[in-house]
């Protein structure tokens, strides 16, 4: 049995990995549209991530007896001012889901809820891939500049991007 506090966060957590979801499809398409297609391999991939989130969390939910309760998805931005801004935006959306992730940790840590902690450790080392894997490419992205043939080779280096062996 979960407390209601614990199953509400858990149930806003699942909203943030859709609108996450969305949010990468939003880049994704951005990405088509300007052909680089290994840019929004990278973006489609992302958002596959976040729907397996979603589900380990719906599941998890349902396991301890506490409810999913199906709201709103906010609807994500559609365009974006360039490459390096649109990474930029993901790693400052990945610091906001860490953020809530650890408010969730925090909270199961007061109640003695050690079944939600034990389930959200996964997600604590997945935040610190997520936003290690954004850097680096903001990273590489500086050191491009406006070299086009450094972000050709980037675009590349994206598109050989494999699902995660649980999606
Ligand atoms: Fe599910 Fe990118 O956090």
């Amino acid at each position: 049995m979960i407390s209601e506090k614990i199953s509400n966060l858990i149930n806003e957590q699942f909203h943030k990995e859709l609108y996450s979801a969305n949010l990468y499809l939003a880049m994704c398409s951005y990405f088509l549209d300007q052909d680089l297609d290994g840019f929004a391999h990278f973006f489609r991939l992302q958002a596959d991530e976040e729907m397996l989130h979603a589900m380990k969390q719906f599941d998890y939910l349902h396991e301890v007896d506490g409810k999913i309760s199906m709201g709103a998805i906010e609807a994500p931005e559609n365009n974006f001012s360039g490459i390096l801004p649109a990474f930029e935006e993901a790693l400052a959306h990945e610091r906001i889901v860490t953020r809530s992730i650890n408010n969730i940790m925090k909270e199961a840590l007061l109640e003695g809820d050690f079944a939600t902690q034990a389930f959200f450790q996964w997600f604590v080392q997945e935040q610190v891939e997520e936003e290690s894997s954004m850097r680096s490419i903001i990273a590489k992205l500086k050191l491009a500049g406006d070299n086009k043939s450094s972000i050709y080779l980037l675009n590349e280096e994206l598109g050989k991007r494999q699902p995660a062996p649980e999606a």
